[in-house]
């Protein structure tokens, strides 16, 4: 242990830990880190965090606890999709073929119609900014409806497919400091119609692009550079799980694995692909019960990828969990009027097994729709959805509002699910959700209609943002929460894989930094219920050391290759008994 003398460097702490208490927007606005070292790390100098006293209080509280609050009452768009970029800004989208939203477009921006009107001047997407809670619309030329998407290895947003004159088409979106930078369309198209597909970064930093409806193969972007001239492989696995008249098998789940293969489940089939050679590695036992995929909508998440030192076997166990969905026929019923209870259950499966198979397990309720995120902590949260029903307009009804947070480490499987506060709000078809950098979770979007309707609808379109406070952001906590103040190691922001680096963070006095984890989390493409791309990694720790009163370094690995952690901007978490600090962004190449 370092010396324990009062430096002028804790005094810096202990001031920034009195500030999370002063809720004051000047303090909040005025308020940044010093980092002693400003070119290694990106620290963003406003936090939803400090906003947490604004929290509403829920109607009926439960011992779970976590808080709501209202970002926004409109935002003009539903939320159908997200992406966090690396510059703390958020860029949702919805569709662009059913009318005027209700965000109006600058002067002189209107665009043809798909459908519904013939000159459109409102905005169909729009970029959130999440330290100064605003917004300003974006310009989206072509049908995005149902897409998919994947950030690349420089932080730019891929977006594929769509709808009608959009669903060959790929779109970026790179984030700019300043500037008004806005949708590119690239005059590129993909190989297929790609209209609910699923996306994942692949460790080489190609895209591929899974699936889609009617399309039963995937591709990559960028194309060509890496394979033959077609770019489209057949995939039969998603042909042999498409339910005749209703599907139950879009918007695949896909998580890359350690070993550089691709887990693919869909319905409630799932396999390993090893997608360079188009070759199906291993298939796994079918879940039990309901079927998981849209239009019998659940959610998956590979949980957290705990990583041993560099050339240690990262790929000694890993879980891959599905919650929710509907039984077959809860589509095709539901646009009958008739709802099915929602499934309960959840799958886990360890995929590294030689012979794996499904552990199953109850939710406090049943829930199709439901957005599963990774918390820096290493938890589960379960949030948004319907308790009966399935996806499609008019398809569900009561909506579940309460989260549920689980436990993957908690021994007594009993334990593991905890009920949290409710929001007053149901979100369900085409709603959104994903992990902000402060820890919280931004909601947002629900139109399970054709068009935007707020009048004499059980459900009206919603075009409000909240965001969610999971309890480890709760005030009791506040003393327990780390904060960054430095990163050694990385040049310029950017970290290798494999390299050593340290964080030097402060926290209270008294505490016990042995139970400190590291964590990496990876921003997810979130729509129909599955964030594409989330990823969360314990990276090893070498050891701590205590600086002075208030200020300790973590000595960490960085991911040993691509396969655990593909390129591209991570969200950097201390976690300090179960408590995150607000992240800073890395870079890994
Ligand atoms: C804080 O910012 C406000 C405006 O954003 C400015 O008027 C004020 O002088 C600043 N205070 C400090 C202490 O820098
Ligand atoms: C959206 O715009 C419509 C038409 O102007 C209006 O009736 C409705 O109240 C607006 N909805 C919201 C949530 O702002
Ligand atoms: C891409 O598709 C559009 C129609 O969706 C077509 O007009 C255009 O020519 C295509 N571009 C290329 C490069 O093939
Ligand atoms: C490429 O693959 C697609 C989908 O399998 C197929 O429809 C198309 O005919 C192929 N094109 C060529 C030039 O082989
Ligand atoms: C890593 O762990 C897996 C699963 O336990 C095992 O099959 C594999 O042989 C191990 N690899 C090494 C290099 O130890
Ligand atoms: C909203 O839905 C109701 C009930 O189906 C319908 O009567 C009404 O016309 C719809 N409004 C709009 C604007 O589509
Ligand atoms: C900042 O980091 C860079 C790259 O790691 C290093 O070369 C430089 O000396 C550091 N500067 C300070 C003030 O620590």
């Amino acid at each position: 242990m370092a010396a324990k003398n009062l430096s002028l460097s804790s005094l810096f702490s202990l001031l920034f830990l009195l500030s999370l208490h002063t809720p004051t927007s000047q303090l909040r606005r005025n308020y940044s880190f010093p980092p002693r070292n400003a070119t290694a790390v990106r620290i963003p100098t406003s936090l939803l965090l400090h906003q947490i006293s604004h929290y509403s209080t829920a109607t009926a509280t439960v011992p779970g606890g976590g808080e709501w609050m209202l970002l926004q009452q409109s935002i003009g768009v539903s939320a159908m999709h997200m992406q966090l970029l690396y510059d703390n800004k958020v860029i949702i989208f919805d569709r662009t073929d059913f009318g005027l939203s209700n965000l109006t477009l600058p002067p002189g921006e209107c665009r043809g119609n798909d459908e519904a009107v013939p000159v459109d001047c409102s905005a169909h997407s729009l970029l959130y900014d999440v330290a100064t809670n605003t917004f300003r619309p974006l310009i989206v030329q072509t049908d995005v409806w149902c897409s998919s998407g994947a950030v690349n290895a420089d932080g730019t947003l891929v977006q594929t497919g769509g709808y009608h004159a959009g669903d060959h088409k790929i779109r970026l979106f790179m984030p700019c400091t300043y500037g008004q930078c806005d949708w590119i369309e690239l005059k590129q198209n993909l190989t297929v119609q790609r209209w609910y597909a699923s996306d994942q970064i692949l460790p080489d930093g190609r895209i591929i692009i899974v699936g889609g409806r009617r399309a039963f193969s995937y591709e990559f972007f960028p194309k060509n550079e890496f394979i033959g001239v077609n770019a489209t492989v057949r995939f039969p696995f998603l042909k042999e799980t498409t339910d005749p008249k209703e599907e139950n098998n879009l918007y695949p789940f896909l998580h890359l694995l350690p070993d550089g293969n691709l887990f693919v489940f869909a319905n409630r089939r799932s396999v390993l692909l090893d997608y360079n050679n188009n070759r199906i590695v291993r298939e796994f036992p079918p879940i039990p019960g309901e079927k998981r995929s849209y239009p019998a909508t659940g959610s998956s998440a590979m949980l957290p990828l705990k990583l041993t030192p560099a050339g240690g076997n990262d790929s000694a166990s890993v879980d891959v969990m599905v919650c929710g969905g509907a039984w077959g026929g809860s589509y095709l019923k539901a646009m009958r009027g008739v709802f099915n209870l929602a499934a309960k259950s959840c799958g886990r499966i360890r995929v590294t097994d030689p012979d794996p198979k499904w552990e199953m397990e109850d939710m406090p309720m049943g829930r199709v729709m439901a957005d599963m995120l990774l918390l820096p902590s290493g938890d589960v949260i379960i949030l948004n959805g319907a308790s009966r029903g399935s996806a499609g307009w008019e398809c569900a009804s009561d909506p579940v509002l309460n989260p549920v947070m689980y436990r993957p480490d908690e021994p007594d499987s009993t334990r593991r699910f905890t009920m949290l506060n409710p929001t007053t709000i149901p979100r369900l078809y085409h709603s959104a959700a994903t992990l902000l950098p402060d820890g919280s979770v931004l909601v947002g979007g629900s139109n399970p209609h054709v068009r935007y309707n707020f009048t004499g609808v059980q459900y009206p379109t919603e075009l409000s943002l909240e965001a969610f406070a999971p309890p480890y952001l709760g005030a009791a906590y506040s003393h327990l929460r780390p904060s960054i103040l430095s990163i050694q190691g990385p040049a310029d922001g950017v970290v290798s894989y494999g390299q050593e680096f340290a964080i030097s963070f402060g926290l209270g006095l008294f505490q016990d930094v042995t139970r400190c984890i590291v964590t990496l989390a990876a921003p997810s493409f979130t729509t129909h219920s599955f964030a594409m791309n989330q990823r969360l990694l314990v990276l090893y720790i070498e050891n701590v050391q205590q600086l002075s009163s208030f200020d300790y370094k973590v000595t960490v690995h960085a991911p040993p290759n691509a396969n655990v952690a593909p390129p591209g901007y991570y969200m950097l978490f201390v976690v300090h008994q179960g408590v995150p600090c607000h992240s800073v962004w890395l870079r890994i190449s």
